[in-house]
């Protein structure tokens, strides 16, 4: 058993305490909204319930997951802290610049950023060598993947701990041989989500469209068999000879997104304002979070 800190109770944070807790380890977390920590109990068990355990675990699952009220109780006790904050550079910054000063030199601490770098989160610590980029997706208790990459000063003790640690777990765990933004799962995903938003700019189909294709075509297909195996699989010659095709024909975008860049405009920002690249009645939210977990979950257990 070892005892997790974790800072940022929010989505990630409480479903990574999730992940921990299930395999039995102790998780104390520490947000600094009172309201996300009193209703980190709520969020555990809604969480606990749609993975359906069994009952009697509940119990016990939940009781490994602890509201920390202050980074000086989350220090005391943690083995190993799990940054789970905002992301945003200056706020895990200030979190790690605050931590420090609570835990032991060598105690290793995780990075969950999406898409920052490692070794510019580190820049804000007196000892950059124990910070791992440890990438969770969501739900953290459903998705195997985590992704761990070093940041240019981690020490290789640490990334080999931290390997260990998850692989324990379960978990199926990827080393990128060096720090780069988006690790490699959110490289790839926003690559296709780029050329998806040039499509709608060129008015060459409807939001919904895309999504057709990519459920009823590449997503179904990537749970087998993976784009490089693929590659192998057509042939590098044709492999080729598509991509020399089509390369200069993709979208180069870099920051101005104009389909994007109109709704949010209008503040259609998507589920929480009720519309954006489509429409969201009320109760969808609801039902996209079950499928997406069910269907998580039907993949899995093939
Ligand atoms: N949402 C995802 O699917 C996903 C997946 C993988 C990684 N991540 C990354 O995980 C991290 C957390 O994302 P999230 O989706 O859980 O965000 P979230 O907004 O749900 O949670 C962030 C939490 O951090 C807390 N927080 C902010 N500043 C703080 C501070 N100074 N001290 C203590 N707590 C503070 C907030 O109160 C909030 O509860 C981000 O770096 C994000 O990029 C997100």
């Amino acid at each position: 058993m070892t005892r997790f800190g974790i800072i940022g109770g929010g989505l990630m944070g409480h479903g990574i305490a999730v992940a921990l807790a299930q395999a039995g380890h102790h998780a104390g977390v520490f947000d600094h909204d009172p309201a996300v920590l009193a209703g980190l109990g709520a969020r555990v068990e809604q969480a606990l319930t749609r993975c359906a355990v069994p009952a009697h675990p509940v119990g016990a699952v939940r009781d490994r997951i602890v509201p920390v009220d202050s980074l000086a109780g989350l220090g005391k006790h943690a083995e190993v802290v799990i940054e789970a904050v905002s992301e945003r550079l200056a706020i895990k910054h200030d979190v790690l610049a605050a931590l420090e000063p609570h835990i032991a030199p060598d105690t290793p601490v995780w990075t969950n950023t999406s898409v920052l770098s490692i070794s510019r989160i580190a820049k804000a610590m007196s000892y950059p060598q124990r910070l791992v980029g440890v990438h969770w997706w969501n739900p953290p208790y459903l998705i195997p993947l985590v992704e761990i990459a070093p940041g240019a000063n981690t020490g290789s003790a640490h990334v080999a701990h931290a390997h260990d640690l998850l692989a324990a777990l379960g978990k199926t765990t990827v080393r990128l041989h060096r720090d780069i933004p988006g690790f490699i799962g959110n490289r790839l995903q926003f690559a296709l989500v780029r050329e998806a938003l040039y499509l709608l700019d060129e008015g060459v189909c409807e939001p919904e469209t895309i999504d057709t294709v990519v459920r009823s075509s590449l997503g179904l297909r990537w749970t087998a068999v993976g784009p490089m195996e693929n590659a192998d699989y057509i042939g590098l010659d044709l492999t080729k000879a598509i991509i020399g095709s089509l390369a200069p024909a993709l979208s180069t975008q870099t920051y101005d997104f104009p389909t994007l860049d109109r709704l949010l405009a209008q503040q259609r920002t998507g589920r929480p304002a009720g519309a954006g690249l489509l429409a969201w009645p009320a109760g969808r939210d609801r039902e996209v979070a079950e499928r997406l977990e069910a269907g998580i979950r039907h993949n899995l257990s093939r």
